[in-house]
């Protein structure tokens, strides 16, 4: 990054900046990766500085892992605060305190990005002075279908450049989800075999135990079509399925290969519907002794939503390299377990086997929660006097006891301040996803999704998208 430069969090009030970003600019300065920045935070409320660094101070006390007293002084001089409302004229008066190299957050509802894009814009903001920069950042959702994405695009290349524009989709600073992208490239053994010939299926899951929390008011308008697999779960099937870059240098021709693979994707046949997506709600349910309460009767949910808090879909790709090979995605709330992974099967080894011996297909895990690892499912010889076989796993953690694991606001804002976009999503990437999804979305504008119990792994019907012979992975 820059030696000054001055990051504008537009929403500082707000849950986002207290629970995740505050605690990644304190650690990252406890790291001294950031020297020189300034931080500023603005909202409506008309707090002075040392009201505003009082919040922040009782926010890494409860949300900063690493939190320490002496640290605390040193990160308070970087901050600043500035009350007003989302128009030119209050937003003008940042000007005096803008450093040459400028990043703007919004950390703001999803209806208030394009507003507060084209308000910083008419500002005078978007324009780069000489010797510096002006970034703009925001975070998913990006619109909630694809009409209002492109609206949304519109409204912010307004004022702003493309190349300005960095978006979020937190899963891409994740340590796993990068991994993803080092243990399919670097490793000799994986290339040759990464494809239909040997490749049966891939799963993607992302379950959680949490139920909507206090988040009603945002996710009754969502689902987990939206909130997760739109962005998320498609962001890591891309991963999987691209084709190696030229250069890891140019952040464009990663996003290219994204794009590729996107618009590579079947198209959704709205007559087959039922084939390729599946949404469901939780009921009241348990987890041990635990009684957990329905979606619907949860704080702020409309007592006859339809809102799915569970999705999962097939997804088929129409290349040399994935034709014939089913991609299933699905995520859902108030699951069994936290169980997140991508999961490659292998096909069945053709020919005989010593004595006749029948052996599982193998699988390769990519493992997100509940840590974040790598196991081959491979079959040895069981021991013993006659050639028996059995399925062993050869596992690796991804850290190391020592190892420090950074979170993915950390990556992307010091990715955002230097100016790498590789791990932000250009808008094409978001267009396509929309698109592939539009079929599904029209179909839910109508009709139930199917239920499933608190705690358990989701609706039964998800398995009418698998293939013959084909189960989903347990979520225990
Ligand atoms: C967010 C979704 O984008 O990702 C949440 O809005 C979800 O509903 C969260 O819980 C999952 O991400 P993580 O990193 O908290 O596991």
């Amino acid at each position: 990054m820059p030696n000054q430069a001055t990051l504008v969090i537009l929403g500082a009030t707000g849950d986002l900046t207290q629970r995740l970003l505050m605690p990644a600019l304190y650690r990252l300065h406890r790291l001294g990766l950031t020297p020189g920045l300034k931080i500023i935070g603005y909202a409506v409320e008309d707090w002075s500085r040392e009201r505003f660094e009082q919040h922040i101070h009782e926010a890494l006390k409860n949300f900063a892992a690493d939190y320490a007293p002496r640290d605390w002084t040193a990160f308070a001089q970087q901050l600043d605060y500035l009350g007003g409302q989302l128009t030119p004229p209050d937003l003008g008066r940042l000007k005096d305190r803008l450093a040459p190299a400028a990043l703007f957050y919004l950390a703001l509802p999803p209806p208030l990005f394009g507003p507060a894009a084209q308000a910083l814009g008419e500002a005078g903001f978007a324009k780069e002075p000489r010797g510096g920069w002006r970034r703009l950042v925001v975070e998913k959702p990006f619109g909630t279908d694809l009409a209002s994405a492109q609206q949304l695009r519109e409204q912010m290349h307004e004022h702003w450049d493309e190349a300005q524009i960095l978006r979020i989709d937190h899963f891409l600073g994740k340590e796993a989800t990068q991994n993803l992208m080092v243990f399919r490239f670097a490793n000799r053994f994986l290339e040759p075999v990464w494809n239909a010939r040997h490749i049966a299926q891939v799963q993607i899951t992302y379950a959680e135990t949490l139920g909507v929390e206090k988040r009603a008011a945002y996710y009754d308008h969502i689902g987990a079509l939206r909130d997760m697999l739109q962005n998320h779960l498609m962001q890591l099937f891309s991963l999987v399925a691209i084709e190696p870059p030229a250069t890891w240098d140019d952040a464009d021709v990663l996003r290219n290969h994204k794009v590729e693979v996107l618009r590579s994707v079947v198209p959704i046949d709205p007559h087959q519907l039922d084939r390729y997506a599946v949404r469901g709600q939780y009921r009241a349910g348990r987890c041990g002794r635990k009684k957990l309460a329905g979606y619907c009767n949860e704080p702020g949910v409309a007592p006859d939503s339809r809102t799915e808090t569970f999705a999962a879909l097939r997804l088929e790709i129409d290349n040399w390299r994935w034709q014939g090979v089913p991609f299933y995605l699905r995520s859902g709330k108030r699951l069994a377990s936290d169980t997140s992974e991508i999961a490659v099967q292998f096909h069945a080894v053709p020919g005989a086997l010593p004595g006749g011996m029948r052996v599982d297909n193998n699988w390769m895990i990519f493992r997100m929660k509940p840590d974040e690892s790598m196991h081959l499912l491979a079959n040895a010889k069981q021991p013993g006097l006659t050639l028996n076989s059995h399925q062993v796993t050869l596992s690796a953690p991804y850290f190391k006891e020592d190892e420090q694991e950074f979170s993915a606001y950390e990556q992307l804002l010091l990715d955002a301040l230097s100016g790498d976009r590789s791990y932000f999503l250009r808008f094409d990437e978001v267009e396509w996803s929309w698109r592939v999804l539009e079929p599904v979305l029209k179909d839910w504008q109508t009709g139930m999704p199917d239920y499933y119990a608190a705690g358990s792994e989701g609706p039964t019907t998800q398995s009418r998208l698998l293939d013959a012979g084909q189960s989903w992975r347990p979520i225990a």
